[in-house]
């Protein structure tokens, strides 16, 4: 029998973090939940508080903060904002805290998480492209692990073990290609937000669904795969794979190609990272390969998704530019979101913005949120302003 993981999660209320209660609440011998932190939705947090019985948990606002407080046990430690999220990350009981908020604000507590020596399972891969260097260099100090919950990173993950590392070639990623692969593009420009978050595979939080509609999600994660296993950019390439039944491959110097497959599901990337080293039911459904038939690959269009060739672009030129990128790409998103610009105006703002920065090299954890800032305001800015470029 193994023994009882105690974990926090980082967005409990969002979509990873309710996929990992599922698996929580199926393995109740496995696991125990001892802090969530949430953004907004406090009814959603409730009720995950009355079924897991954390000892800590945080919320983004001080106001919500005091409904929870007088709605939940008074045993229940109960906090809000940065320094909240922060405590849930470190309570000294966790072995592993999920990060799975989404954006900038999981950088704070997941570096925290690590200093304190979690282990993490990582899913906001926001904080390796903000902060790639400086997070695994922290890894290595506390001797953590972290152990990746996106379906690629996992997918790559297991299909390196028991393998030399010396002997990779190329790490593929896969990518579905999102709603609008086969749209005229002169359509594309007049998507809707609900078009955009309808994605054929998978079922996701807004951000990363729009994000898989102009292929930024593949850029975060040509990034987040860099850090994650050292591996350089070059040596990284990206296939667009509808189907998405092939999560991700890695080809070796004998020319033989590792890949790992499943039915589009988190739960089983989260599994595999909850679990670790050992594996466990997921309750997600077995893949009918002969249902399915037919698996096809082919190279991306980088003309018809500019923002794949922008995450390329920053991740060589390296320093305060991914920060940039990843921060202008939320600011775009939400503005997409809210209808203020179209999808395709998402890599314009981006680029202007990029265009403008003054890199910082060998960056401190300083650098990288002053250069998030003002990649935000600058990206704000000129969405306001109507900039030229839009
Ligand atoms: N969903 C997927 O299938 C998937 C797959 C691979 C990787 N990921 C990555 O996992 C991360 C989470 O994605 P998701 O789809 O689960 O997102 P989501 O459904 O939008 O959930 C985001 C979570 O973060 C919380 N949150 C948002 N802003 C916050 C803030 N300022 N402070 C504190 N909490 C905040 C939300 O709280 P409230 O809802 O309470 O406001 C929610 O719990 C992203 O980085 C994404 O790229 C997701």
């Amino acid at each position: 029998m193994a023994l009882v993981k105690n974990l926090s999660i980082l967005g409990s209320t969002g979509s990873i973090g309710q996929s990992t209660l599922e698996l929580v609440k199926r393995h109740p011998d496995r696991f125990k939940i001892v802090g969530l932190a949430a953004g907004r939705n406090i009814k959603l947090l409730m009720e995950q508080i009355e079924e897991f019985k954390p000892r800590v948990v945080s919320v983004l606002n001080e106001d919500d903060r005091r409904v929870l407080k007088r709605e939940i046990p008074g045993d229940i430690e109960c906090l809000h904002g940065v320094e909240g999220a922060r405590n849930v990350a470190v309570i000294d009981e966790a072995n592993i805290v999920v990060s799975a908020f989404v954006g900038a604000p999981g950088l704070t507590p997941t570096l925290s998480a690590i200093k304190a020596g979690k282990d993490v399972a990582l899913a906001n891969k926001e904080v390796l492209v903000m902060a790639g260097r400086i997070v695994m260099e922290e890894v290595k100090k506390n001797g953590v692990r972290i152990l990746p919950v996106d379906s690629e990173h996992s997918a790559i993950f297991q299909s390196i073990e028991g393998h030399r590392r010396e002997d990779i070639r190329k790490v593929i990623l896969t990518a579905s290609g999102g709603p609008f692969l086969y749209m005229p593009r002169d359509k594309v420009r007049e998507v809707t937000p609900e078009e955009a978050m309808a994605h054929p595979n998978w079922k996701m939080g807004k951000k990363i669904s729009i994000d898989s509609a102009t292929l930024m999600n593949k850029g975060l994660e040509v990034i987040e795969a860099r850090w994650l296993f050292d591996i350089q950019p070059y040596r990284i390439a990206v296939y667009i794979h509808p189907q998405s039944i092939v999560h991700s491959m890695v080809e070796y110097i004998d020319g033989s190609m590792m890949a790992q497959m499943g039915t589009a599901d988190m739960k089983g990337p989260i599994a595999y990272a909850l679990s670790y080293p050992e594996r466990m039911d997921s309750g997600i459904i077995p893949l009918d390969l002969c249902g399915i038939g037919r698996l096809e690959f082919m190279e991306p269009d980088i003309d018809r998704f500019p923002c794949l060739r922008l995450a390329f672009d920053a991740i060589k030129e390296g320093g305060t530019m991914t920060t940039v990128m990843n921060a202008v790409d939320e600011v775009a998103v939400e503005a997409f979101l809210r209808r203020e610009i179209s999808l395709t105006d998402i890599p314009v703002v981006i680029d202007a913005v990029m265009q403008i920065h003054d890199i910082r090299k060998d960056s401190s954890l300083e650098d990288i949120l002053d250069a998030d800032r003002w990649a935000r305001d600058t990206a704000f800015e000129m969405i306001k302003s109507r900039h030229r470029v839009l």
